[in-house]
């Protein structure tokens, strides 16, 4: 029997979308699809691209080579070109300004066609969907910033965009009131069932929203995946750091095994002879004291202690982070423990790192 199945096309596809500015490369390459209702985040440090490809998703700037689709629709190629505004695309910027000459509810009309009392419902609905159902007849300069914030997200929504791209829309907004913002506005974006790209240089900010991370370098995607995944199966060592502080250990793989300070690290794929790098995170080391020149038993789990001394203590809130000077090689390593306990610089100890949370990989160069 035909099953018979229906499948939305994505919100959003770009595919081998590429720009360069004075002969470098700026975009290179980049390909990723976004379903209804879905976030993903392009996540990246400063210069890698991340705006430049949101401008060109936009339309406000050109693509040297690639395809961009809404819908399934094609919006843009190297030939076709629908202008900006005719993209069913919503734009929410870091410096999303109102207009100050117009009302709350003047604003969020501001791109609204059609008759006057659809346009009047879809406004009270969307004031009041983002707690702000008094404010209409305010100006934008009686309202806090968090408020203003979520009139833009509002007048954005308001025309019902398939596509929502936000660059560092939370980053102008203090940290307490930025967590409760941005949860409101993932879900006003789901209930609309717009697909959404954002754009961050923060980690945690991409974690907490992103349905997918779009791990981005130097003007291409790196690692494409859920939050999880990117987190737990990074694909090279500066992917591990972009989430954390890193430790690296450097060794020689010998018969699908490599030596280190802390016994012998299975390291399966690498060919004999190769130089790797084990990339483990500060959360994976645990301490133990020094029992007259002696530390734990090794463990299956652990492999063999390593004795190191401690160069540096700091208190983190949560937890503090301890940096040990290691006796083996005076290489330091980082590891974070829970905050009542702040051992004094100088201290020896023993370090054990979990192995099932170490990552291996070629070494560079
Ligand atoms: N119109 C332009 N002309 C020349 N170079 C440009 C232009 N626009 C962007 N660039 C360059 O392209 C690179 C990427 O810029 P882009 O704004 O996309 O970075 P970004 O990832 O958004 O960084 P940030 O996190 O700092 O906002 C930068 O080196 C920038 O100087
Ligand atoms: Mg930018």
């Amino acid at each position: 029997m035909a099953r018979d199945v229906t499948v939305d096309p994505p919100r959003l596809e770009i595919r081998n979308l590429a720009k360069s500015f004075a002969g470098k490369a700026v975009v290179d390459d980049v390909s990723l699809t976004i379903a209804p209702g879905n976030v993903t985040c392009l996540l990246g440090p400063s210069g890698c691209g991340k705006s430049t490809t949101l401008r060109m998703i936009a339309g406000v700037e050109m693509q040297d080579s690639g395809t961009i689709h809404v819908d399934g629709a094609l919006v843009c190629d190297t030939v076709f070109r629908v202008p900006p505004e005719r993209r069913s695309i919503g734009l929410m910027f870091q410096d999303f300004a109102l207009f100050p000459h117009l009302t709350v509810g003047a604003n969020v009309a501001f791109g609204l066609t059609g008759p006057k009392a659809e346009q009047e419902e879809r406004v009270r609905h969307l004031l009041s969907r983002v707690g702000l159902e008094g404010y209409r007849d305010n100006w934008p300069h009686e309202l806090s910033g968090g408020e203003q914030q979520r009139v833009a997200l509002a007048r954005a929504l308001a025309p019902r965009p398939r596509i929502m791209l936000m660059d560092e829309p939370f980053s102008g907004l203090d940290n307490r009131l930025r967590d409760g913002i941005r949860d409101e506005t993932l879900a006003v974006l789901k209930e609309e069932g717009t697909g959404v790209l954002l754009v961050t240089h923060e980690p945690e900010e991409a974690m907490r929203m992103a349905d997918e991370i779009a791990l981005m370098r130097d003007g291409r995607i790196v690692q494409i995946g859920a939050p999880y995944n990117i987190y737990t199966a990074p694909a090279d060592k500066e992917a591990v750091a972009f989430f954390s502080d890193i430790n690296v250990l450097q060794g020689v793989v010998h018969g699908a095994l490599t030596d280190t300070p802390f016994g012998a690290f299975l390291t399966p794929g690498h060919p004999d002879g190769a130089r790797v790098e084990i990339v483990f995170r500060p959360q994976h080391v645990s301490i133990d004291f020094d029992r007259g020149g002696r530390g734990p038993n090794p463990t299956d789990r652990a492999g063999t202690p390593a004795r190191g001394v401690v160069a540096r203590a700091r208190f983190m809130g949560s937890e503090s982070l301890v940096e040990f000077r290691m006796d083996h090689d005076g290489e330091v390593l980082r590891a974070t423990v829970p905050n009542v306990f702040l051992p004094a610089v100088g201290t020896p100890m023993w370090l054990t790192v979990r192995r099932d949370r170490c990552f291996v990989f070629p070494a560079a160069g």
